[in-house]
């Protein structure tokens, strides 16, 4: 059998994938959307500034080595003073952990440090 040309072959990728429904966010994507708004590193972030007031040493969710899991999962679940909780339909116990894992993997850029006033990182 002779071989497609590779452009053809794209094309015909594409044309499938279009069809197929769209996938579902990921843990980056979903922390963007629900955490990042109020979490994100630097001024401008109201979950940011509250932890940064109460003395937390890394006020950003993106940095954090110290979080549980299971404490996460109970705060998104239940909500903290200021923070609204999220119903299992809205995010799921499954794409929570998938935001802990993006949360974990990420390090804290340096200029964020410096607004943290934790600057050995
Ligand atoms: C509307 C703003 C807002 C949104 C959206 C929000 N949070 Fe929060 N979050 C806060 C505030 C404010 C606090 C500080 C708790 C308080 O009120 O004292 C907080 C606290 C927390 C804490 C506790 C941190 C600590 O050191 O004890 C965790 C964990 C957390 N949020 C995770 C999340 C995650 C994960 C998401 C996304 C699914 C999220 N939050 C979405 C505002 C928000």
């Amino acid at each position: 059998m002779k071989k497609l040309p590779p452009l053809l072959f794209l094309a015909a990728l594409s044309a499938c994938s279009g069809a197929q429904k769209p996938t579902e966010p990921d843990g980056a994507a979903n922390y963007a959307l629900y955490c990042a708004g109020c979490h994100d590193p630097g001024p401008g972030h109201g979950g940011t500034m509250l932890l940064a007031e109460k003395g937390v040493p890394v006020p950003s969710l993106i940095g954090r080595k110290d979080l549980e899991l299971d404490y996460l999962q109970s705060v998104v679940r239940n909500g903290m003073i200021e923070m609204p909780p999220f119903r299992p339909t809205e995010l799921s116990d499954s794409q929570i952990k998938q935001i802990y894992d993006h949360i974990m993997a990420q390090n804290l850029p340096a200029r964020a440090a410096a607004f943290s006033g934790n600057e050995e990182l």
